[in-house]
């Protein structure tokens, strides 16, 4: 090859040592994009399901066995007739007729088919990939970790509705969190997993003077978001959003006059409807503010890049429609479509964020060095 001649990184191109060629690269991470994407559709779907009230028509928990619904008349007096020993109906839904069950068991069915093709969608494809090594290995433990953390969601999503199964017909707030905290948790670590699978190298798109403090400025606004999202699964979980359907003003008061009505006085901040809902205004309103602030120190950067920059103005609008929604939400007494596009739009921006991490981390050049396999062909 003349010297004269520029060489181009082809297709070839190897980014880490041990790593998969580009071509292989683009579908593990097209193969945990789509499983981030069916963690988002389920946590979507999982929110109807609540909303609908459709979470305990299903009294059993058979896994695959379930996936063939009640196919015949007699097959769906069988379920229904299960359903209707469950305090759910005894309590809350006595009376309701077939047809209205069904209408509540295709959600919760949906809810959990999705629930066990995420399971194979996810374990195939690793399969593939290992069985014709083309994961690098280093990958493989956290990819056996992630498959591990969608097991227990299984079981979380189980105890769940198995809480709401015995005298009470309605499942605990808190296990209503814990299982949408780790949906959002196996979410993020997959998406961040894809970021890393496509682009590995370092990040060089803002500069090194500025980034460690932007850097601390994400974090601190992932944490927020996060907290923000366990008092919103609380909030939901708790039905505060029926009560004080007003903004800013609850009960006439910035402040809702029974906020300390539950003793110990601590107990509100997690069990009294009232108080939750004013938690998760004044965390919401706050992780808005640092998560505007952080949009428009992207944007100000006089050294990022435009697609950081990008990302930042994205970032900037979805916050400022989560707390519209938000507000349309309480305001509306928790509309069925309004709850889910708040749910679905938190999850949206938190996946903003970890993008927004994920381009800012520190430079680890040294680490991943890229392998370039030059295949000779001239430019
Ligand atoms: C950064 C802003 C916000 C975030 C990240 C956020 C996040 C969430 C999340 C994750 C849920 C749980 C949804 C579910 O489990 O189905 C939720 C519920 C809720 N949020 Fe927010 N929220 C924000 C702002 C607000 C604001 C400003 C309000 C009202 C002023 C609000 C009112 C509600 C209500 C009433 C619910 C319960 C809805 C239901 O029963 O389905 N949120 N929020």
């Amino acid at each position: 090859m003349s010297q004269s001649q520029p060489v181009r990184a082809t297709p070839e191109l190897h980014l880490l040592p041990g790593s998969p060629p580009a071509p292989i690269a683009r579908a593990v991470r097209l193969w945990l994009l789509t499983v981030a994407g069916l963690c988002f559709a389920i946590a979507v779907v999982g929110a109807i399901t609540r909303l609908t009230e459709s979470g305990l028509s299903m009294v059993e928990w058979k896994p695959l066995l379930q996936d063939i619904p009640p196919l015949s008349e007699a097959q769906w007096q069988v379920v229904f007739g299960k359903y209707q020993l469950s305090p759910q109906y005894l309590q809350v839904t006595h009376g309701m007729s077939l047809t209205e069950f069904q209408g509540i068991f295709w959600w919760e069915w949906t809810h959990r088919l999705i629930a066990q093709f995420i399971g194979v969608a996810f374990a195939l494809p690793f399969l593939w990939f290992l069985l014709r090594r083309q994961l690098p290995r280093r990958l493989i433990p956290y990819l056996v970790g992630l498959f591990v953390l969608g097991g227990m969601q299984g079981l979380l999503g189980w105890a769940m509705v198995a809480s709401g199964l015995v005298d009470r017909p309605s499942v605990s707030h808190y296990r209503l969190a814990a299982h949408l905290s780790l949906d959002l948790t196996i979410y993020s670590l997959t998406l961040w997993t894809a970021f890393f699978v496509g682009h590995p190298r370092a990040s060089v798109l803002i500069d090194s003077t500025v980034r460690p403090m932007i850097q601390r400025h994400a974090a601190v606004g992932l944490a927020a978001l996060a907290i923000t999202m366990v008092w919103g699964a609380f909030t939901a979980g708790l039905r505060a959003g029926l009560i004080y359907n007003t903004f800013p003003l609850m009960g006439g008061g910035f402040v809702p006059p029974d906020v300390l009505a539950y003793h110990p006085w601590w107990s509100n901040f997690v069990e009294n409807p009232s108080a939750v809902q004013f938690v998760h205004r004044m965390l919401a309103m706050t992780t808005g503010l640092i998560l505007l602030a952080l949009a428009l120190r992207l944007r100000a950067a006089p050294t990022a890049a435009g697609a950081l920059r990008k990302l930042a103005t994205f970032m900037f609008a979805i916050v400022a429609l989560q707390i519209g929604l938000g507000i349309a939400t309480v305001v509306n007494q928790v509309p069925v479509w309004l709850g889910a596009l708040h749910q679905a739009n938190a999850i949206l921006l938190l996946g903003i964020v970890v993008r927004a991490l994920y381009l800012l981390r520190a430079p680890t050049v040294a680490q991943f060095k890229p392998r370039l396999i030059v295949t000779g062909k001239a430019a």
